[in-house]
């Protein structure tokens, strides 16, 4: 793969997981913790901070969204394969969506919107990256693991059309910007 170049590397990534889980694992104490994984890109950093998050009431559960911004239905997330959250009654439930990397922020700002409508006590956001500079609406990740400029990522989860989702770093499409 040479045309990639590492951004961030396997271990830089694997010590952020470690200490994001043990926050994590002190915020969520004897809290009922209901990881939502946002498909697909999510996969991957799911996969990792779950197994560092210690909460013995924790459920982890897998969505779709998908933006529809613009004159037809501006902001609107649709959100598909979400049936065993819906039989939930998210009212004692702490919601942490995890998320491969918060760019416009309009999926979460909406995702976190769906989930505190749905009822749950709490809806916080936890991303593997973070691209502040492309923001287009008020939303932070209440954790996240690195800062990056505005470049497209792949790796750890990220895609360039479905291709490199398995690398196990955050790398560059050289020719990118
Ligand atoms: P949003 O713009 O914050 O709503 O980001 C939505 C989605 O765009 C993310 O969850 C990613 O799936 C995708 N995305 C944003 N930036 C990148 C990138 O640099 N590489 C690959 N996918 C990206
Ligand atoms: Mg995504």
């Amino acid at each position: 793969m040479s045309e990639i170049s590492v951004l961030i590397s396997e271990e830089d990534i694997q010590k952020a997981v470690d200490k994001m889980g043990k926050e994590l694992t002190e915020v969520y104490k004897g809290k009922k913790l209901l990881i939502v994984s946002v498909l697909k890109g999510g996969f991957v950093f799911t996969s990792d901070i779950v197994r560092r998050i210690e909460n013995e009431e924790m459920k982890i559960s897998f969505i779709k969204a998908k933006s529809y911004i613009g004159t037809q239905s501006s902001g609107n997330v649709v959100v598909t394969g979400d049936d065993d959250i819906k039989r939930m009654n998210l009212k004692h439930w702490d919601v942490l969506i995890t998320e491969d990397v918060i760019d416009t922020g309009r999926t979460l700002y909406e995702l976190k919107k769906h989930f505190l409508s749905c009822g749950a006590s709490s809806v916080k956001i936890a991303a593997c990256l973070d691209k502040p500079s492309k923001r287009v609406v008020d939303i932070k990740p209440d954790y996240h693991c690195f800062e990056i400029d505005d470049v497209f990522a792949v790796g750890y989860g990220l895609d360039y059309i479905e291709k490199y989702r398995q690398l196990p770093y955050v790398g560059v499409l050289n020719g990118s910007k």
